[in-house]
């Protein structure tokens, strides 16, 4: 692609900033080729996102100039990283990756005392953490880190920036790649711009009440609010707050504590694009962008997934690439099948956009075939979304810290023959345990009045019949949960993608209460599944009397299968398939790399499956389980909630 003649030429000034002449000629050149090669996709998204201004030129000049001192500034072992990423730019793509999602409190302590926790990240062959918010939050209420004053500075409580630092190095150096949170679509109220805001303070050209969206009546709010969905209708209605320092109304979609940020004004993409390259900067080789659905506001619609907000997203993407190609984005957009793959670029955003995005479609598909037992709705709703394109990939779980929202549309109900409205009703009854014959044990999370919408929280493991059946002492009862459980990692770590391991998870953890004695989150019970770690528990992971052993060794199976599969690679396509029985799930992986199809018993009956006549592997001497190494013969049975991942014999 090449630049239209009415985009602003490639700016200039970067070469005056402090430290350029000194840079060595390969350097500059390595920086320059880039800007030249990348101007396509450095300026269309800013051009188009910007079009009326016309001070284009300078906003342009401006983003360059900001991730030029970035480039400056970055280390030498992150510029080796970068070569390194730029000769392997699969290397998020490939089978061998298993991620991990944890708080540093509640995990290890800290920063510092983290790498005294490496060995059992190990153990689990884990490539990938994510460091739940570690980024300075308010005191008080802070939405488990999602309302940050300071995005230069780390949470004290867990070590400081320069701590970080040093882990992102330790854990380089183990193999581990660093992810970090950056909230992006809103900011703490007690952050310096909002404080600046509501001061009415002017800086040079900029004014910091441009930062956010105030209204000084309910005029626009309430114009704004005919169509925007509620996010925290329970504990915090509305999405606009009133404060009486600023006498006017504030943006907050989330808490009256998170102010939205407002993206028409170029500066506020300048200061995130900063953040995210001092990030870069420290050593977070994945960050994944909060709440980006959100970013971009149009009268009229849900203001959620609006082309400015991809274009917000293609502009750090190019920004980024520009001074460290080596850092990756992920886009955390929890919305319904058909907005969700854009976020993995689309059209001229193809490998343009953000190369992970969180496959909650598949997370909650899984839970609905669990509970019906039947995979018609899962099969259905992967086969109507678009194929991603071949240089992203998915995040794929089961469970993370934030509650499931039954992310399943009427239309697609509707082709499988259910009512949505009905089926996620049931989901809800069904995992808060008040349906009849229920094994979960959930609790309802933002029960909305008027949509009569209910979400849920808990963890996998009580969520999945663990806790109950405990509480019982039915040892038969504990055996289905740990087979569910261990389904649902199985699912994700075949699918195709980073496949996620919550916190506890891996040892079956329950459901924990003690939240409720803590006023700042007492409200909010998706503190129920983010217990702190259980490191007693951990101890008996390889003991075979213990439930926590049959979780681990079970999952560490099935990590070990998956990275004994190169065919699991993110490349290769994957189709959920209609084998006939509506109770057993197939997913098909097939593509150069070769083949596998898993097959996963939904129910807590053996049932019986043919693979006569199936001839998507081509000519074949035999069939293989790759978790278990069994020979297979074209028929077989699936144990209850049993799974296979078939694959050609060698
Ligand atoms: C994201 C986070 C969630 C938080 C919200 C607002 O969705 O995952 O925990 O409440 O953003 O920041």
């Amino acid at each position: 692609m090449s630049a239209p003649s009415h985009w602003p030429a490639v700016p200039r000034s970067y070469r005056s900033l402090p430290g350029w002449a000194e840079l060595d000629g390969f350097a500059q050149a390595t920086f320059e080729a880039r800007l030249h090669t990348l101007w396509p996709d450095l300026a269309r998204p800013v051009t188009e996102l910007y079009a009326d201004r016309e001070d284009l030129p300078v906003v342009l000049d401006r983003l360059v100039t900001v991730v030029a001192r970035a480039y400056l500034d970055r280390a030498e072992d992150l510029r080796v990283l970068d070569q390194r990423r730029l000769s392997q730019p699969d290397w998020f793509q490939r089978h061998d990756m298993v991620g991990y999602v944890c708080y540093t409190d509640r995990f290890s302590g800290s920063f510092a005392t983290l790498p005294s926790r490496l060995d059992y990240l190990a153990e689990q062959g884990v490539t990938y953490l994510h460091l739940m918010p570690v980024l300075a939050p308010r005191e008080g209420p802070n939405d488990g880190g999602y309302a940050v004053v300071d995005y230069r500075e780390t949470d004290p409580r867990l070590g400081s920036m320069a701590e970080l630092r040093d882990l992102a190095t330790t854990l380089r150096g183990r193999g581990i790649s660093l992810v970090v949170d950056l909230v992006c679509n809103h900011t703490a109220r007690e952050h310096e711009w909002a404080r600046r805001a509501v001061a009415g303070e002017t800086a040079e050209d900029l004014a910091y009440r441009d930062y956010y969206f105030f209204y000084p009546d309910r005029t626009m709010p309430d114009q704004w609010e005919q169509s925007l969905p509620e996010v925290f209708p329970d504990f915090a209605p509305g999405s606009f707050t009133w404060v009486p320092e600023a006498d006017a109304w504030v943006w907050t979609t989330f808490n009256d504590y998170q102010w939205d940020l407002d993206y028409t004004n170029p500066r506020v993409l300048e200061e995130m694009l900063d953040v995210i390259c001092h990030l870069g900067n420290a050593g977070v080789e994945v960050v994944r962008l909060d709440a980006v659905a959100f970013m971009w506001k149009r009268l009229g619609t849900t203001c959620q997934n609006q082309p400015e907000a991809h274009l917000i997203l293609q502009a750090f993407r190019a920004f980024t690439r520009l001074a460290m190609p080596g850092v990756v984005l992920l886009a955390e957009a929890i919305v319904s099948p058909e907005d969700l793959v854009p976020y993995l670029g689309q059209g001229a955003a193809t490998g343009r956009e953000c190369e992970l995005a969180y496959h909650n479609v598949y997370m909650v598909g899984l839970w609905s075939a669990l509970a019906e037992g039947d995979a018609r709705l899962l099969t259905h709703t992967l086969r109507s979304m678009p194929p991603i394109p071949p240089s992203v990939a998915w995040l794929t779980y089961s469970r993370l810290h934030d509650d499931i929202g039954w992310a399943v549309t009427d239309a697609n109900a509707a082709a499988v023959g259910l009512d949505g409205f009905a089926h996620r009703s049931f989901l809800s009854d069904f995992y808060s345990g008040a349906h009849p014959g229920s094994w979960a044990e959930g609790e309802v999370f933002q029960e909305n009045p008027v949509t009569r919408d209910r979400r849920i929280s808990g963890t996998l493991a009580s969520l999945a019949g663990l806790e109950r059946a405990r509480q019982r002492g039915d040892g038969e009862a504990v055996g289905l949960a740990i087979r569910r459980i261990l389904l649902l990692h199985g699912l994700v770590l075949v699918h195709g993608g980073v496949p996620l391991i919550y916190m506890g998870d891996e040892l079956g953890m329950l459901n924990d209460r003690s939240y409720l004695a803590d006023p700042a989150r007492a409200e909010d019970n998706r503190w129920v599944h983010r217990p702190a770690m259980d490191w007693l528990a951990a101890e008996r992971r390889h003991d075979p009397t213990a439930v926590e052993a049959r979780v681990f060794e079970g999952l560490q199976q099935l990590v070990r299968a998956r990275q004994g599969l190169p065919q699991l690679h993110a490349q290769t396509p994957v189709e959920a398939l209609d084998l006939g029985g509506d109770d057993v799930f197939a997913l098909l992986r097939t593509g150069p790399r070769g083949h596998c199809l898993a097959l996963a018993n939904l129910t807590d009956a053996p049932r019986h499956v043919s693979l006569h006549g199936f001839d998507r592997f081509g000519p074949l001497s035999g069939l293989r389980d790759a978790i278990t190494g069994d020979d297979l013969w074209w028929d077989f049975t699936l144990e209850p909630y049993q799974q296979r991942w078939v694959v050609p014999a060698p």
